[in-house]
């Protein structure tokens, strides 16, 4: 099997050989252009016929893959492939929409495919790797990475994590369309202070394991192959030397057998964070921390054998690390082929159309109806002037979003084109209004927004005075949020408010469709506009997804996965809060938990979302109200459509542990299902309750049920739904 040909490798491999498997390095100009001035023309070859790179990031394409691995199979002493990685977040060249859009779609099956058609895409162009997916829980809106993830809860978190790394994966990771996942960032980087990027994080242990690692130990149970640890500090240690994560919990507790590699220069970064003198100081305590291979870091390469040869590392732990890294390899297949997915043949799945029909799928299932009053949408296509306002709605690149791997700049389908492929006789009109969004297409560090060039404004009063009906595109740029994108502020920036409102002075049919990387501020509208459509940034085909939910092709079914803010103060907001001690006015006085400025409810709550059909929840049952240890309760609700269109509800299950060892929150999510209706239709949705849906980590310091009263509710929403109450019975 694999481990007798792992041992055999690594018996034959000196020190500095083994060192060199936990080495990556991001792409060169060796590969990709000219050399430097005074950069010794050899040095990236000499490494990897040295055998001191194990793996490099950000090679892509068959040609250029094959280059490289041939330097390792053909020049190095024992031939060890490389193992090529790349940020594979949400398609490779075919866009789906962002994740946290995805998670609004509250369907893993979704997200396995969007990962599936990523890997085809990938694993065609030489890549064997994804730094994906990113499964960090996300509570504050300021954080520009917030786009990345599955949003706020946990339960729903673990459900999209687990099926994105199966998506990538597939059953076999030997097979050529198939690649490792690659869980990050762990942990608790969605944490980080006041939303800004790779800032520190304290976290006290029930949060850490109750909301932060679900997720994790999702994608550990989906045989997930490696784990990236994080830039943040949790509780004063770099996650990268933090041998509680990465040894107690991630290698010990969860079992598992993959490795685990550094953030970007995370290991160096050890010491700018004052927790080490050095590199040599800091590689000694990432690696002793079971973080095995280091990206872009030089600390392992140039320290780890001078640490070994003084007695301080001991080899074994180097081993282990090889041994994690090659397991890898070997069930890659890289050691029977090594050029086995760098097949320019394939490469002709890109884009296919197999693929962007994928994404229209994904698009369109991942938009979120938010309001609709009097019933605007969805458009009738018999020949309304439509007037389409916005510098987003003319984009063809703010819908592929951030992190977006080989996206073809402006390739995707924009929200205007989108109108008119599916607006049947509309007559239909465009005007961008001002421009905003010139100054963000490059890495500068402060946002460079239009603040002074109005023009624009005027024509797209005008063009609205003269139309039925109004769809105005707004949110945000897609470099607005990402990596590196925190912000103070999460209200539309540029013109944007402005030009809402004069069009609506002129029109009052006005659609607003939002395209954001995060929860932004939207009170006026929310106050205002009759109709206003969540679609976030979705991808190769957002034109025609959109375009086929406003005028109805397909009822929008998306719930929010996160809490929509009123106000960035608001921050970090989310429904799974702890109750407080003053948690209502019953007083009438000051002193209670709330704002005096606003209220402390979100906008729109966790699990909200619309669709052109309304449901009735009827007939809440448990067919026991009392739970005992290996029992369960069966709950069931009726759920009827009753409006005039079929449509689908996701159907959510929230329970309340009343009092425990620790404070709970005042809901958490432990069930869903999307079920499909027709007019009149009804369905019997059923969820089953077990005592280990009741655990969590307490004051015992282990999961466990603790007996006691709970609430449970079943509804469309976090803020809604049909109440009911059990006990869990005291064990003997
Ligand atoms: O995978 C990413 C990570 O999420 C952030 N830092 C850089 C890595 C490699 O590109």
């Amino acid at each position: 099997g694999i481990n007798t040909k792992v041992e055999a490798l690594l018996s034959k491999m000196t020190l500095i050989e083994k060192i060199g498997q936990l080495n990556q390095y991001s792409s060169r100009w060796e590969l990709t252009g000219p050399a430097p001035e005074g950069v010794d023309s050899m040095s990236l070859y000499n490494m990897v016929k040295e055998g001191k790179v194990g793996s490099m990031l950000n090679v892509t394409g068959a040609n250029a893959t094959r280059k490289i691995q041939a330097w390792a199979v053909d020049s190095s002493r024992l031939g060890i492939p490389l193992i090529l990685a790349y940020d594979v977040i949400h398609g490779y060249e075919t866009m789906f929409p962002i994740p946290l859009a995805e998670a609004a779609s509250w369907e893993p099956e979704l997200a396995k495919k969007s990962s599936r058609v990523a890997a085809t895409e990938a694993s065609a162009v030489g890549l064997h790797w994804t730094f994906a997916p990113m499964v960090d829980i996300a509570r504050d809106a300021r954080w520009g990475r917030f786009m990345e993830g599955s949003g706020e809860d946990p339960y729903l978190g673990a459900k999209m994590a687990y099926a994105r790394v199966k998506g990538f994966q597939g059953d076999d990771l030997s097979d050529e369309t198939t690649m490792a996942a690659c869980a990050k960032h762990f942990a608790a980087y969605g944490f980080i202070e006041s939303g800004r990027d790779y800032n520190t994080v304290q976290i006290g242990d029930p949060t850490l394991h109750n909301i932060v690692f679900p997720p994790f130990k999702a994608c550990v149970d989906a045989g997930v192959a490696t784990f990236m640890n994080a830039f943040n500090t949790v509780n004063e240690t770099p996650a990268t030397a933090s041998s509680y994560l990465q040894r107690d919990i991630l290698k010990g507790e969860w079992g598992f057998e993959g490795f685990v590699v550094s953030d970007w220069n995370s290991i160096g970064e050890m010491v700018p964070h004052g927790v080490a003198v050095d590199k040599k100081e800091a590689a000694y305590k990432a690696i002793t921390a079971g973080s095995d291979m280091d990206m872009e870091g030089n600390a392992y390469i140039n320290n780890l054998e001078e640490l070994v040869n003084e007695g301080k590392v001991d080899e074994a732990l180097i081993d282990d690390a090889v041994r994690r890294i090659l397991t890898i390899k070997f069930k890659l297949g890289l050691f029977d082929d090594p050029y086995k997915y760098c097949n320019p043949e394939r490469e002709k799945v890109l884009r296919c159309d197999e693929h962007l029909a994928a994404a229209k799928e994904a698009a369109k299932r991942s938009i979120v109806l938010l309001k609709n009053e009097n019933d605007l949408l969805p458009l009738k296509k018999d020949g309304l002037k439509i007037a389409v306002i916005g510098e987003l709605a003319g984009s063809k690149d703010v819908p592929l979003g951030s992190w977006r791997a080989k996206a073809i700049t402006n390739s995707a389908v924009s929200l205007l084109e989108g109108i008119k492929n599916v607006g049947g006789s509309s007559s239909i009109r465009f005007a961008q209004g001002p421009a905003y969004t010139e100054g963000l297409r490059s890495f500068t560090t402060e946002l460079n927004i239009n603040t002074t060039d109005r023009s624009g404004m005027s024509e797209a009063r005008l063009l609205a005075s003269k139309s039925d009906v109004v769809v105005i595109a707004l949110g945000e740029d897609c470099w607005q949020s990402g990596e590196g994108r925190s912000q103070t502020d999460i209200s539309m920036k540029g013109f944007q408010q402005e030009l809402l409102e004069e069009v609506y002075k002129v029109n009052k049919n006005v659609v607003v469709v939002l395209m954001n990387g995060r929860p932004i501020e939207i009170n006026w509208m929310a106050e205002n506009v009759p109709a206003i459509v969540e679609c976030w940034h979705l991808g190769s085909e957002a034109g025609n997804g959109i375009a086929e939910v406003l005028f109805g092709d397909y009822n929008p079914a998306g719930k929010l996965p996160v809490s929509f803010p009123r106000a960035v103060g608001q921050q970090p907001l989310y429904y799974n809060h702890l109750h407080t001690g003053r948690a209502t006015n019953g007083e009438g006085n000051v002193f209670w938990s709330h704002y005096t400025d606003q209220s402390k409810e979100p906008l729109y709550p966790f699990g909200y979302g619309l669709s052109y059909t309304t449901f009735d929840y009827s007939n809440l049952k448990l067919s026991t109200n009392e739970l005992t240890e290996g029992g369960k309760i069966v709950v069931e609700a009726t759920i009827t459509n009753t409006g005039n269109v079929a449509g689908e509800e996701i159907v959510q299950l929230y329970i309340r542990d009343l009092v425990g060892s620790i404070s709970r929150p005042v809901k958490e999510l432990k069930g869903f299902e999307k079920i499909k209706l027709e007019p009149k239709e009804s369905k019997v949705v059923s969820f089953e309750i077990t005592t280990k849906d009741l655990e969590f980590y307490g004051a015992s310091k282990e999961w466990k049920a603790e007996p006691g009263d709970f609430n449970l509710w079943v509804g469309p929403n976090s803020a809604e739904g049909m109440a009911a109450s059990f006990t869990l019975k005291k064990m003997n």
